[in-house]
This record gives C-alpha cells, structure tokens and sequence, in this order.
C-alpha cells in the first residue's frame, strides 16, 4: 500500500489557505469526506491479507490523525483570529468613570406647596381643591364681585368663553367647600387652606400667567382676626424658620371680607407684601347659606411662588418656569 504521509503535509497546506471555517470544512472533505482520500484508503484495508492489513491500519491511523490534527488547528486559528478582530472593533475601556444616574427631584414650588400643606395641616387644616377653569360666578360674583364692580378690573382675567375664566385666584374654593360642606352636612368648623395654579394676563421679574396661591379659610362661631393673626403670623415664622419675623396687617379693601388687610412681613429690615386676608364677608356667607349671625371665618390668600423666592433667594420669578436643570437640579435632594 502506497505511502500517504505526504497527505499530512499537503492538508497542512490546503488548510493553512481556508481563510474561514466554512472554506475549512470543505477542504476538510478531500481528506475525511465520504469519499476523501483517506475514507477510500480505510475502504481499500479490505483488500489487503489479514497480515498485512493491521500494520497498514495503523499507517493509515497515524495519517488520519496528522490531518485532523492540522484540521482543529487550524479551525483553532482561524476562530481566535476572529475572535481577536472582534474585540479589537468592539473595544470597551472599562477604567472610564461610571455615567451616573440623573436622579429625578422636586419643583421648587411643588417643596413649598408641601412644606404649607405641612404646616397647615400640624394646626388641623384639611387640604381642599377646586377647577381651575371656572365660571364667572364663582370666581367673581359669589365671591361679592357682581358684574360691572370695579374690582373685576383688579384681575386681568383669561377668558375662556363668555360664562368661563381660568380662576384668578383660589378664592372660589372657599365656596365650593362651604356649598359642599353644608349639602354633606357638614356644619363648621370648616379649617381648610386651597392650594393651586391661578392664572392672570400679566408677565415680568414678579408675575406670570400662571402662579400658585394657597387659600385660606376657617369660619367658626367666634372665630376673631385675633385668630387670623395668630394663624398666620405662626405659620410664617414656621415657614421660615424665624421666630423674630413679624406679621403686619394693613388696612385694605377686598369684596369677599370686611374687614380686610394687606399682610406683609418684616424682611431685611423693610416690608414685604405677602398676601391679602380678612373676615369673611356676610355677602359670601349668603351664597352659600351659612348664617352670618351665628358664624364668623377669616380667610387668606398668599403667593407661593412670592414664599419660595424669599426662602431659597430666588430674585426672578421666572427661573421657576424656565425649566433649566442648572437652576431646578440645586433643589433636589
Ligand atoms: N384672592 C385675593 C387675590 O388673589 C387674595 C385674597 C385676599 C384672598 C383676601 C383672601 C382674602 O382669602 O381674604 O388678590
């Protein structure tokens, strides 16, 4: 039988050219294929005497062996190469410093409404909240302000369409509750602050069209503006943390109280206007069917926004509603 050592030599070659597996497997064929070179050898021990026919086995063996031995490393070769090549393309530098995660925070404005709700609620003041869209009645004329009063134009009032405005102010939640409160019911006392957007044709370094306010509103048999003023004073010293900061209340004029006041607080060394407040008026009571004989209430509003910027040091009441990270991300915690 003939020598096929040589074929050892020749795969080594045919392999060495497959530049792929699949190109491999087909060189492979030539040699350990159903008819491949070495198969037919194998076939062909049939033919030869039984003597001679373990020593040519072997030969045959060892040949197999050298070729599927230059087979894998080949295969080998070219999966490392591969491999190697994909690394390379998809290089990844595991020293560079993490990429951190944006942790969400709090508007400034949402803090102090929750820092107000707070405070209010430690002195027994429920939360209430009213539409934001309203009709003129509420808004203006159960709140004493009948068409054609003056103090209509106290408000630049967005009109949604004859009979609708988006509230000017949160005063009208003092009448829901109330006509809500007596259709449960429920008879005073009636503690609750409204917090909410309000909405006003008017926009600078101090006003936008939308702003919040936080309403107030406590009717009881002898309730006084001594109360009023004990309510109030204490949640801003609260609120800001100062027990020398004092509370000054200066005669105003508002149609849903009499009498009312303009409050500011003492602020670095001046007056700051704060909100307006007064006790409720008997006109307001009527709409809601609340005797005004045997009943009182005070009633506040003051600006959230105006409270936020006097606590963080804001100066522009516009930073609130640019929405810039660099501004809003310094309030989260
Ligand atoms: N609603 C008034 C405004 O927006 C503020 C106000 C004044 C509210 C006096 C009150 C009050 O409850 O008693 O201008």
């Amino acid at each position: 039988m003939a020598n096929l050592d040589h074929l050892i030599t020749e795969a080594q070659a045919d392999f060495a050219a497959c530049d792929t597996t699949t190109a491999l497997e087909d060189a492979k064929a030539k040699y350990l294929g159903k008819t491949g070179l070495l198969t037919d050898a194998l076939k062909g021990l049939g033919k030869l005497s039984a003597e001679a026919r373990p020593a040519a086995g072997a030969a045959i063996n060892v040949v197999k062996k050298g070729v599927e031995t230059a087979l894998n490393a080949r295969r080998d070769a070219i999966l490392n190469a591969a491999q190697a090549e994909q690394l390379a393309s998809e290089s990844l530098d595991v020293t560079l410093p993490a990429r951190a995660q944006s942790k969400g925070g709090l508007h400034p404005v949402s803090l102090t409404l929750q820092r107000i709700e707070q405070l209010f609620h430690s002195v027994g003041f429920d939360v209430a909240t009213g539409p934001e869209i309203e009709t003129d009645f509420y808004n203006f004329t159960a709140l004493n302000i009948p068409e054609n009063h003056p103090a209509r134009a106290m408000h630049d009032t967005f009109y949604v369409d004859d009979a609708h405005v988006l509230r000017t102010h949160t005063s009208p939640v003092q009448v829901h509750y109330m006509e809500n409160a007596l259709k449960q019911n429920k008879t005073p006392p009636l503690k609750i602050i409204a917090p909410g957007r309000v909405y006003r044709v008017d926009s600078d370094a101090t006003h936008s069209p939308m702003f919040h306010q936080v309403e107030g509103l406590w009717v009881d048999k002898d309730i006084s503006f001594a109360n009023l003023k004990g309510v109030v004073q204490d949640f801003l010293q609260r609120f800001f943390e100062s027990d020398d900061l004092v509370v000054r209340f200066r005669p105003s004029f508002f149609p849903f109280t009499e009498p009312s006041a303009e409050m500011d607080m003492s602020w670095n060394g001046g007056w700051l206007e704060i909100g307006g407040c007064g006790m409720v008026h008997p006109e307001v009571f009527k709409h809601v069917n609340i005797d005004s004989e045997q009943y009182q209430g005070f009633a506040f509003g003051l600006g959230v926004e105006r409270l936020a910027m006097l606590r963080y040091g804001v100066n522009d009441l516009r930073h609130f509603f640019n929405n810039d990270l660099r501004f809003l991300s310094q309030f989260s915690k």
